[in-house]
């Protein structure tokens, strides 16, 4: 007879956007030519955009961390790396590489106010139903003087053929990951950051055309799993209209 029970499998079918598909690809996050290859990319990006901290108490506050893909690139710039996520698969990861966890919405972050030097959101406000709030949490957490930097997919017709049509028919991108119902506008994201105190600029992002298409063709070979001189950079593009990145610091 065959098994009923439910299975968890990489290909067992969740609603976009449902947070169960993090723990179904737990397996994924630190393969550099996996399924969350891409985030490994923006995480460099990202960290480029964070200086070392002034003093060795500074805490960067990963909303959203996942498995701690930002930790590698941080090493070195002296922060306490605190990450705050929904999904127990992933905060287990990034525990393991030296983030600091918390299980929480990034909408309610049981952190106090002013806590944090920097407060990092990647790919994480396309993902929360809810993203003002998000947003607002963490200006909350920002002392004076502190950084917000983030990445996110903007909401236009563009993002939706490109990250969800194309993007997740490549192996770049997991299938389902997106609900392009919750991308966020860029003019309304800066606005929101103003409104609590942050000053955010914003700029369009892509990955480096040559390097990606090299990278999808040694994945498609079945290269190895090599991490660093092969990986595609992210790189900055005129356009916002698909994925932008933001940072801006709190008044005060
Ligand atoms: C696309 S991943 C990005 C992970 C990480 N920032 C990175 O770039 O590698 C989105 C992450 O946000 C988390 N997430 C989604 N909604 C959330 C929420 N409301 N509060 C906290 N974490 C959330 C998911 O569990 C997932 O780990």
């Amino acid at each position: 007879m065959p098994d009923a029970s439910p299975v968890s499998t990489p290909y067992r079918v969740l609603p976009p956007n449902d947070p169960r598909q993090y723990d179904d690809l737990a397996g994924e996050w630190w393969r550099p030519h996996g399924a969350f290859a891409m985030l490994h990319w923006l995480a460099r990006a990202r960290a480029a955009l964070v200086p070392a901290a002034s003093t060795p108490d500074d805490l960067l506050v990963d909303l959203g961390c996942g498995a701690g893909l930002l930790a590698p690139h941080l090493a070195g710039k002296g922060y306490r790396h605190v990450g705050v996520d929904l999904t127990r698969s992933a905060l287990d990861q990034a525990a393991a590489h030296g983030v600091t966890v918390v299980q929480a919405d990034a909408t309610a972050v049981p952190l106090a106010d002013g806590c944090a030097a920097v407060v990092s959101a990647g790919e994480l406000l396309e993902h929360v139903p809810d993203w003002r709030r998000a947003v607002a949490e963490a200006c909350r957490l920002l002392r004076p003087g502190g950084l917000l930097v983030l990445d996110t997919l903007n909401d236009t017709l563009l993002a939706r053929l490109v990250a969800v049509e194309l993007g997740e028919r490549l192996p770049t991108v997991p299938r389902g990951i997106h609900d392009p119902r919750l991308f966020v506008d860029a003019r309304a994201l800066v606005a929101e950051c103003a409104r609590h105190g942050v000053s955010l600029t914003v700029r369009g992002v892509r990955p480096q055309l040559g390097g990606t298409l090299a990278w999808l063709l040694r994945r498609m070979r079945g290269g190895a799993d090599r991490p660093g001189r092969t990986e595609p950079r992210i790189v900055p593009t005129r356009s916002t209209a698909v994925l932008y990145q933001g940072w801006g610091r709190r008044g005060g």
